[in-house]
């Protein structure tokens, strides 16, 4: 596929789930399908899809000790063990985790290889994709967990507070979040360097910049309808509750708009889209043999269960069977013909 389609191909797609909403929001018989059934069918394709990634990943023999390791394994007692780049207990191990999975460990280390003419390799750190990244999920966590106001009554203390905490700057009226900002300009980073840097965009595949574009339309269309558009934010928690109770409803107090159509139904769709995209990194990297294992291969054995008995030929038994030629052709002899070592 040609680089501008892998872009407007998703970038069509979600184009039209846009135009989708539209249409569903003129016809009002399709409000209860799209308002009610589309988040329920949605949600069980997410749940259902998670588990069953979930299990195959838990299935899936590890035959062999694979951490990825970047320094001095745990060796004699006076050589150094760098405890994070290579654990070799649980406690070093779970350190690793949590750096990895909050601060994205690795992605910091990531380096870049460039020519610099003559045929000199010149090597150099590269932290603008870990700070793209640790930005846009950061913020998207923080976005999801303040949702948490539209479907619980009372709203827990601790969401009113990051609310609070995350509108603190007062940008523009009514008040913006810092991570609305962030997030927009994190995925734009994103989005460029997919484009504009050419190894980036050879590996890029539709399914990327499909997520990419996904995620993009629930934030924008969060952000224009928080700032322009503005909805009616009662009948959108009188929905919510009604769907998170199991007592779905469309007897709102009010009516939630066109923008919040748009909202939704990006959301159902990167729902049901995420247990079969690339997305499912986030539980994948629980299950990460390279992440996850100790590197304690000097102290403990590890044997392949699914190792068979295998017929070897071993040296000795190959010097048997050659020495005479070996010894014609002048090659060293373990044992000679005597039987001497
Ligand atoms: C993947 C999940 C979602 C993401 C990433 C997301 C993202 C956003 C963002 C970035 C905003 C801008 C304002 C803000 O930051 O609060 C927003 C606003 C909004 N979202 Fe979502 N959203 C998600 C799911 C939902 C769901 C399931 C609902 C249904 C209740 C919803 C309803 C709304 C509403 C009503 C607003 C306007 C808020 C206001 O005016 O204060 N969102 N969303």
């Amino acid at each position: 596929m040609m680089s501008a389609q892998k872009v407007v191909v998703p970038l069509s797609a979600v184009l039209a789930l846009v135009l989708l909403a539209c249409v569903g929001y003129v016809f009002a018989p399709l409000h209860y399908f799209m308002l009610v059934i589309l988040p329920y069918l949605c949600g069980v394709i997410f749940i259902a899809g998670f588990i069953y990634r979930i299990i195959r990943w838990a299935q899936s023999p590890v035959p062999f000790n694979i951490p990825t390791v970047c320094g001095q394994e745990e060796s004699l007692h006076w050589i150094r063990q760098d405890k994070q780049g290579s654990p070799s207990n649980y406690l070093q191990l779970t350190w690793r985790m949590l750096l990895e999975i909050f601060f994205f460990r690795s992605l910091f280390r990531n380096s870049k290889t460039e020519q610099a003419g003559q045929g000199r390799l010149v090597y150099g750190g590269n932290q603008w994709l870990w700070l793209g990244s640790l930005a846009f999920h950061w913020s998207l966590f923080v976005i999801i967990f303040r949702h948490l106001r539209f479907f619980t009554e009372p709203v827990p203390a601790l969401v009113i507070w990051l609310t609070e905490l995350d509108g603190i700057l007062q940008l523009a009226i009514p008040t913006l979040f810092i991570t609305d900002f962030v997030i927009l300009a994190a995925l734009t980073y994103l989005f460029i360097r997919r484009v504009a840097f050419a190894q980036a965009r050879f590996i890029s595949l539709p399914s990327d910049y499909l997520a990419l574009f996904l995620i993009l339309g629930v934030a924008l269309s969060g952000v224009l309808m928080r700032s322009i558009f503005r909805v009616d934010l009662v009948a959108v928690k009188d929905l919510a509750l009604s769907i998170i109770t199991f007592r779905p409803s469309l007897n709102l107090s009010g009516s939630v708009g066109l923008p919040f159509f748009i909202h939704l139904l990006l959301v159902c769709c990167l729902l049901a889209y995420f247990p079969f995209s690339k997305m499912m990194h986030a539980p994948g990297v629980f299950f990460s043999p390279t992440r996850n294992m100790l590197n304690d291969s000097r102290r403990k054995r590890h044997v392949n269960p699914w190792d068979r008995p295998v017929r070897v030929h071993t040296y000795a038994e190959y010097e048997d069977e050659f020495r005479v030629q070996m010894k014609k052709a002048g090659l060293p002899l373990e044992i000679d013909e005597a039987g001497n070592k």
